[in-house]
């Protein structure tokens, strides 16, 4: 990836996206001068003072950049913690919160820019904002783990019928793609199961134990003598199918490039193809266009999933994403769209079009699609330069099913237009760029999330001499042997003629 291009991304890592898998740091013991408030006020002025506010009200001047908002502590209610709902949380788990950070929200990591003596003071500080802090007595109740059932095949079956019976899925859906009928009531959007690297505190069976036994502010507790109960165990099992659900074990294994393999007979035109099945995925990040106004800071579609083939005539991509909402259903201002991107044509080098679609010197070529205006070609000098064509090659077809869109572009290798559309090319690295838009999340032209530029492959087929030399090679034995025989047949024939 080219940093250079994105100076965006460096602001975004440091503070928007805070690492995508934190290390769990153990919090050590409190060593003295860890309760110094004052030199905790000094770090909170310099370091958390601009989104948590200078009286802590989540009220910084960054603040209403980020969803969820910065929490402001002198409501007291916090929602990461190891204590029962209702209870504050223990120095301990701020510690984590602020080491860790969280994230997926504008909360960063201090783990590694403050020491721990830093950190432990500025905790110390943070409790001064509420009242409920002095006022406590006692040690507060603390979520009691219990025996932990070890994840297995049955383990996970009953956490998927108890997720139902609980009806998780009203709100994180029913593939837990966060796309439950009541999710667009609440404030907050609800998890995306699937995605397990996007959990503010990791999706380690423990930790998701914690959350549905605490609850989450808007989401409710499930500890016992709530309005929905469960036990312990229960809550195990819960866990564990929560955990079984996300796509990777701990951080995605991102691409660089899709490598396309040739078919035989036609290639797919439809996402539902049951060959689709059978390839390779390769998954892209994308981030909120942040460099030219207008910005989006916190963009739905976080990842594409790509598939692709081709035959002699045609080329086929699928792009899968996630979007807990089908602006189509919804009546939404914006429609839903995704774009993929390549330039018009190929350098056969290194040199790309300006990835943000292109500019006044290179335009780009986009195969669109929209849920009000289906597939279409485009080309763009820049994104507030867009044209559509007037020649149009593509096909292809997207379907919305549990909060996730598949789409397939299908188009010939080669078109009667290559002034305005790329040609593709077998056995070259292709550019190519991804782009996606949230309708209902008020996402249109520049508010979207974009790749950077990866490459897209078309993969020889296999070479013809593999087939060639062995039938040559066979048929030369033939011919050999055949010659061997008949000069014995000859050989044979004068000695008889010779004798007779
Ligand atoms: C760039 C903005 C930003 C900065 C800087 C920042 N925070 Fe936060 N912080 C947030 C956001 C946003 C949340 C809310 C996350 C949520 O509600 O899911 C948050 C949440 C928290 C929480 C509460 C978590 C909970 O359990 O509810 C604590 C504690 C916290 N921050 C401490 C700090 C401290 C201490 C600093 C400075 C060392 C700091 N933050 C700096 C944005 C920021
Ligand atoms: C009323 C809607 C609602 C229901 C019902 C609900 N949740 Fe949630 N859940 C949410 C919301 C909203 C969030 C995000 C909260 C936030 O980020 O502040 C969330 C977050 C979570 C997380 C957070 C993980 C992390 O660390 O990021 C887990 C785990 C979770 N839910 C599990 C469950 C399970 C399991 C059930 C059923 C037993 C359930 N939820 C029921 C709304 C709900």
């Amino acid at each position: 990836m080219k940093l250079y291009k994105l100076p965006a991304i460096t602001f975004l890592l440091m503070c928007l996206v805070t690492p995508v898998v934190a290390q769990e740091e153990a919090p050590p013991a409190a060593s003295p001068g860890a309760t110094d408030v004052g030199a905790g006020k000094r770090v909170y002025e310099k370091r958390c003072v601009h989104c948590h506010g200078i009286k802590g009200r989540g009220d910084g001047v960054a603040a209403d950049r980020f969803v969820p908002a910065p929490t402001n502590f002198a409501a007291g209610k916090f929602k990461y913690a190891s204590t029962a709902k209702d209870e504050l949380p223990t120095d301990d788990d701020l510690f984590k919160t602020i080491s860790n950070g969280l994230p997926g929200t504008g909360m960063p990591a201090w783990g590694e820019i403050l020491s721990e003596q830093e950190r432990r003071q500025v905790v110390s500080y943070v409790k001064t904002f509420s009242k409920k802090f002095a006022k406590q007595t006692g040690a507060p109740k603390m979520i009691a783990l219990g025996d932990k059932i070890a994840s297995s095949k049955e383990s996970i079956e009953k956490g998927k019928a108890l997720f139902f019976e609980m009806e998780c899925n009203r709100c994180h859906g029913n593939e837990g793609r966060a796309d439950g009928k009541n999710a667009s009531e609440l404030k907050v959007w609800p998890r995306n199961f699937t995605k397990g690297w996007t959990f503010r505190r990791t999706n380690a069976p423990e930790e998701i134990f914690q959350r549905i036994t605490r609850g989450i502010i808007v989401m409710p507790s499930f500890a016992e003598g709530e309005n929905v109960e469960t036990t312990p165990q229960q809550r195990w099992h819960i866990a564990n199918y929560v955990h079984s659900l996300s796509q990777f074990e701990g951080a995605p294994d991102w691409k660089t490039a899709i490598m396309a393999k040739p078919v035989d007979g036609d290639v797919a035109a439809d996402p539902t193809d049951p060959r689709w099945s059978d390839l390779a995925r390769h998954d892209f990040q994308l981030f909120g266009q942040v460099t030219r106004d207008p910005r989006l800071f916190t963009p739905t579609v976080d990842m594409v999933t790509v598939k692709a083939m081709y035959n002699s005539k045609d080329v086929s991509l699928l792009v899968v994403w996630d979007d807990p909402r089908e602006s189509a259903e919804t009546g939404a201002a914006h429609s839903d769209a995704v774009a993929v991107q390549f330039p018009i044509k190929l350098s056969g080098g290194e040199e790309k079009p300006y990835f943000i679609m292109g500019n006044d010197k290179e335009s780009v070529y986009l195969m669109h699609w929209s849920g009000d205006g289906g597939m279409a070609e485009v080309n763009a000098a820049g994104q507030d330069n867009v044209t559509p064509q007037a020649k149009q090659h593509l096909t292809g077809k997207a379907v919305y099913k549990d909060g996730q869109y598949r789409a397939v572009f299908k188009r010939a290798l080669r078109t009667n237009d290559p002034q305005h559309d790329l040609q593709f090319a077998v056995g070259q690295f292709i550019p190519i760029a991804f782009t996606a838009w949230d309708g209902d999340h008020g996402e249109h032209g520049g508010l979207r999330a974009l790749s950077s530029w990866y490459h897209l492959y078309l993969e020889e087929p296999p070479p013809m001499d593999r087939f060639l030399y062995p039938t040559l090679f066979a048929g030369a034995v033939v011919f050999v042997q055949w010659r061997i025989i008949r000069s014995y047949r000859e050989k044979g024939k004068a000695k008889n003629n010779g004798e007779g």
